[in-house]
């Protein structure tokens, strides 16, 4: 069966690489993801393409099936926040093979994104530059689509800050992050709150600590059944991840998600690569940072932490190294977009057989094993 399945990756992976992947690069890559979303809602609506998908994606193993802070994941490898902004594709995940699915970043009033291109490829760094700013139609529009829907993979809702002129100063910001995580308190499996969207104004407001304290004070109130997640910047200084852990620490908080997207454009041939000066920077730019707060937080928290590790994922090999660094799980986005949709079954199959070389039985064994 093992064989089986990785002739049909590696069949996919070709089709992808020399068909529709030159096809799709030739489309503007912000309309390529709103006919992506559109080809994932389609494929997850109905009974049959859904089983044809999984006949073309799926992989299961038991030695990847793990439960975290109470919810069961039967592989490792989710999708991030930000590919499906308004909860349209969660059945099409589903069916792709992904262990979890977040939906957003939502916010509490709807967004219609930053002014401006929104999205460009970065295709020789193996990159995207992304300006959405936090584009997506608001909390209770998203929570009326998805409220009926039986989803059959833990879902995580990413909530931020709506971006918008009517939320100003702190006080509204925390009502605003509460409500949209009180509309979805039934819905969610858990929350990621994500207090690093470097392309929204004040986006990084939660990193002084006096603020990140009332945020999380207001969301203890609400006694949630949920783990809640913080999603980090890539760009945190130590002295910043030190002061989230410490604040954290008297909370509820489960865990990281590291992390967003890079500000960060030193070392950098803006001209060669034709690097927009708005923007963020995802996938191979990201990578190191995200897996230095991995390895930095783990340590640091000695893996009291739940940590979700995404950024720069592209092959098993990227994915095993974030768990041997911390990670529960992984989140890939960009990898996704330049190596085909095979890439979720090829990631949790080449995990099998990094933990049967290390002399591991179960992916829990190799979370953190970079440390010993
Ligand atoms: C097009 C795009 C949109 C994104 N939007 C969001 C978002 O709304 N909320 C969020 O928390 N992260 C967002 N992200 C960041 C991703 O969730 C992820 O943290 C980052 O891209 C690193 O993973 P990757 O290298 O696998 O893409 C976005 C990323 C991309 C590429």
């Amino acid at each position: 069966m093992e064989l089986i399945i990785k002739v049909r990756n590696s069949i996919i992976e070709f089709l992808y690489l020399n068909i529709l992947k030159p096809i799709f690069f030739l489309i503007d890559p912000q309309i390529m993801h709103h006919k992506a979303n559109f080809v994932g809602s389609i494929i997850g609506s109905n009974f049959i393409f859904r089983f044809i998908n999984k006949l073309f994606f799926s992989y299961s193993n038991s030695k990847l099936i793990q439960k975290i802070n109470g919810i069961k994941y039967n592989n490792p490898v989710g999708i991030p926040g930000g590919f499906d902004k308004n909860g349209i594709m969660i059945k099409g995940f589903e069916s792709t093979g992904f262990g979890f699915c977040e939906i957003g970043s939502i916010t509490a009033l709807s967004y219609r994104g930053n002014k401006g291109r929104h999205l460009w490829r970065l295709v020789k760094l193996k990159s995207l530059v992304v300006n959405y700013g936090l584009k997506n139609e608001g909390a209770k529009k998203i929570y009326r689509r998805i409220k009926k829907k039986k989803i059959n993979i833990p879902l995580g809702i990413n909530v931020a800050r709506s971006n918008r002129k009517e939320v100003s100063g702190l006080e509204d910001s925390i009502k605003d992050y509460i409500k949209t995580v009180k509309v979805f308190s039934k819905k969610a499996k858990y929350f990621c709150i994500n207090i690093s969207c470097p392309n929204a104004e004040t986006g990084y407001m939660f990193l002084i600590k006096k603020n990140l304290k009332l945020l999380l004070n207001e969301i203890d109130k609400l006694k949630l059944k949920q783990p809640i997640y913080l999603k980090l910047s890539a760009d945190l200084t130590k002295k910043e991840i030190d002061s989230i852990i410490e604040v954290s620490k008297k909370h509820n908080v489960h865990g990281f998600i590291c992390t967003n997207l890079t500000k960060n454009r030193t070392n950098l041939n803006i001209k060669k690569h034709n690097i927009p000066k708005v923007g963020s920077l995802s996938g191979v730019l990201v990578k190191e940072k995200s897996d230095e707060v991995i390895k930095y937080i783990y340590k640091k928290t000695k893996g009291k932490y739940t940590i979700i590790g995404t950024g720069g994922i592209f092959s098993a090999k990227d994915a095993y190294q974030k768990i041997k660094y911390g990670a529960s799980l992984v989140q890939v986005f960009t990898g996704m977009i330049y190596n085909g949709p095979q890439l979720i079954s090829q990631i949790n199959q080449g995990i099998v057989e990094y933990l049967e070389e290390d002399g591991y039985t179960h992916v829990n064994q190799a979370i953190g094993s970079y440390h010993n």
